[in-house]
């Protein structure tokens, strides 16, 4: 395995002498010291006083935690003393906001995701998507085709930033005693076969009836249409989850269901699907909201909310035909 800096791989990706655009990797470099920032803070928890309420709502009307508020201040703050990013959105704030005018880049990010597992000491993660700046007022309402860079964070028994910059998926682990990210992680594929999936299971009586079918052959085993046992997992930090099918395979379903049928879904296209929907592309899985492929979808809001099946292509693969049957 190669011990290269996140700065070294910045400066050669593609392992063919040529660097990563300067403004690109100069803003990845400083996301990756605000996810050392926030990855302390987070291992210190209630010794630093961060663990709980911010006993504040954010534009989606869910209840902030104190990190969700540090994580997107941090955050903020990086994208300004960066220069190179013209405008940023947060899933915590109500519009974007206005930061280096004409400089090349937008900023979007989960600023913490997994909330409700912050004070239970399990992984949580940072998600962000790099869109190439646009002049207007819609200039964010980009697809997700059109990201310049997307990654993750996870803050879990090791802090790993996995990237990708369009070219493939690699990782990096932050080496404690140094705060370096380290690659340890080249070309990621997820394994095109596998039998996990993770969705919550307590919605099932909510969900359409593909979803139905698929969990269904999924827990019908060896005796089914699949004939193989499938395991299940659900972190309920769909960054730690995402890892997880990025690692060893799997699908990961967070799909619409009839609780609030006029509500696409729970996750957020810009924040959440889209970057996670090109780290699985990147590494050889598909990503499907029940219609389309996601990183097919023009947004038409800055919190537009999604449908989400993504991971191994067999997986997927299937979902789709069972949603055009
Ligand atoms: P966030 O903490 O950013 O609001 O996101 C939480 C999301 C996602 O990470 C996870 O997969 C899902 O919510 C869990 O939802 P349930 O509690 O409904 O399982
Ligand atoms: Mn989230
Ligand atoms: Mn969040």
């Amino acid at each position: 395995m190669t011990t290269r800096t996140l700065r070294e791989y910045l400066a050669d990706p593609k392992g063919d002498g040529n660097p990563a655009p300067r403004e690109l990797a100069s803003l990845i470099e400083a996301m990756s010291d605000s996810c050392r920032t926030i990855s302390y803070l987070v291992s210190r928890g209630a010794l630093a006083d961060v663990l709980g309420s911010a006993g504040t709502g954010n534009v989606q009307g869910e209840e902030q935690k104190q990190l969700d508020v540090l994580a997107n201040d941090e955050l903020m703050a990086m994208a300004k003393s960066t220069g190179v990013v013209a405008a940023a959105a947060s899933e915590e704030e109500d519009d974007a906001r206005a930061i280096t005018p004409g400089a090349p880049y937008l900023l979007l990010f989960d600023p913490l995701d997994g909330s409700s597992n912050i004070e239970v000491n399990v992984s949580i993660g940072t998600i962000f998507s790099i869109l190439p700046a646009k002049a207007g007022e819609n200039a964010f309402l980009q697809s997700g085709r059109n990201q310049a860079a997307a990654g993750y964070c996870v803050y879990g028994p090791q802090t790993t930033l996995v990237l990708t910059l369009g070219q493939g998926v690699a990782a990096f682990t932050m080496d404690p005693p140094t705060g370096q990210f380290v690659q340890t992680g080249a070309n990621i594929r997820i394994p095109e076969k596998t039998k996990e999936f993770a969705i919550n299971m307590s919605n099932m009586r909510h969900w359409a009836d593909p979803v139905r079918a698929y969990i269904d052959e999924c827990l019908a085993g060896d005796a089914g249409p699949r004939a193989k046992n499938f395991n299940m997992r659900w972190i309920a930090s769909m960054v730690a989850d995402v890892h997880r099918v990025l690692t060893r395979g799997g699908v990961f379903m967070y799909p619409w269901d009839k609780r609030e049928p006029g509500k696409p879904g729970k996750l957020r296209l810009m924040y959440e699907a889209n970057p996670m929907s090109l780290l699985v592309e990147q590494a050889g899985g598909r990503s499907f909201d029940g219609t389309q492929q996601i990183l097919d979808i023009q947004p038409t809001g800055l919190h537009q909310r999604v449908s989400v099946m993504l991971g191994s292509k067999e997986e997927v693969e299937r979902l789709e035909a069972l949603h055009s049957a």
